[in-house]
């Protein structure tokens, strides 16, 4: 069963001559970073709000779980599902400990319990509590604001975060540390998420999965990789930069690409890689003489391989030849 399903959904706003969101047919598995990304104006927050129903479908249905959300008590929804957006939607009269225990307290949780949360996801965030707790959002970088934001939509434990562009209005700088953590983050959390951009370099460091949207509608729905090999049109081709793929394979994660170890695999002294680190840095140890393989390490852990095979395929062919050459 898909932790997320939307069948069919169409949203038609009154003065517009096309639908927002047009059929859209889409199943995330628990667990799954989805990154939502197209051109502006092509449907991605609508889709987006449509799931915590801040958006009604005009058509068809969507499901949490396997439950259909209408049956659902539209706060009890909403409050399974962490909600992040660009503007981050702070109180500013509101302490970043107060902000962070909207959910806990809409929840009616112990005070205590609510302080640690509290802390715990400051932590989780990169903001050591002391410092942290009782500022207030004004006394904040916009960086620091948004990791405030994320703490928020975290604190009731939800199963479910969406997350509009929420990196959209700090530097590129910020950007990055910010999509690293997140990165980090999930792994510790595994939350189902889906996440909205229209920048493809944070689509491709981010998702498991990319949904391509254009007018409404979706185009493509893969892995990044499979997206850079096999652009569905044109158009896909065009939106994910043509074929610069020295910088593509910067942007992508090994764990997206390998292979799972097979269960009777002997390791022995084969070069190591982590599996949070980029294709780039994967290729240029696999160029080196006698490094075949690459043995794929979670934290110690080996979780999988990556040959050069892998990045063969992951890659263009063509590119990849005239790189190596
Ligand atoms: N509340 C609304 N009322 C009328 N039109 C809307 C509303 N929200 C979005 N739209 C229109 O729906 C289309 C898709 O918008 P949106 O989902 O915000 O796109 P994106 O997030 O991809 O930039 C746009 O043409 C936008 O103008
Ligand atoms: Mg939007």
């Amino acid at each position: 069963m898909s932790a997320i399903r939307f069948e069919n959904v169409t949203k038609e706003f009154s003065n517009m001559a096309r639908s927002a969101v047009d059929h859209c047919t889409l199943a995330v598995d628990k667990g799954q970073f989805v990154v939502l990304l197209g051109p502006s104006g092509c449907g991605k927050t609508t889709l987006l709000k449509m799931v915590n129903r801040l958006y009604e479908p005009s058509s068809g249905t969507i499901y949490l779980d396997g439950v259909d959300i209408r049956q659902l008590n539209v706060n009890k929804l909403r409050r399974q599902i962490g909600y992040v957006i660009q503007q981050t939607g702070l109180f500013p009269h509101m302490t970043v400990a107060q902000n962070i225990a909207t959910v806990p307290n809409l929840l009616r949780w112990p005070k205590q319990q609510t302080g640690q949360r509290v802390d715990e996801l400051l932590a989780l965030v990169d903001l050591p509590p002391a410092e942290y707790r009782t500022r207030y959002p004004a006394q904040l970088s916009g960086g620091q604001q948004q990791r405030v934001g994320v703490a928020r939509a975290l604190a009731g434990n939800p199963e479910f975060i969406l997350m509009d562009e929420p990196f959209g209005a700090v530097d590129a700088i910020t950007r990055t540390s910010l999509q690293d953590e997140m990165i980090t983050l999930q792994k510790k959390l595994r939350k189902t998420i889906l996440f909205v951009t229209h920048d493809v370099d944070e689509a491709l460091r981010l998702a498991d999965r990319i949904v391509i949207m254009r007018n409404g509608k979706i185009v493509q729905y893969d892995t990044p990789l499979n997206i850079l090999n096999h652009p569905a049109d044109a158009f896909v081709k065009e939106l994910m930069g043509g074929g610069d793929i020295v910088r593509q394979l910067g942007l992508i994660r090994v764990e997206v690409a390998m292979q799972k170890l097979p269960a009777d695999f002997h390791v022995d002294g084969q070069p190591t890689i982590n599996c949070e680190q980029d294709l780039r840095h994967a290729l240029s140890i696999l160029l080196q003489p006698g490094a075949t393989a690459l043995l794929v390490l979670d934290q110690q852990t080996p979780v999988g391989l990556l040959t050069l095979d892998d990045l063969r395929t992951a890659a263009r062919a063509q590119s990849t030849a005239a790189l190596a050459a």
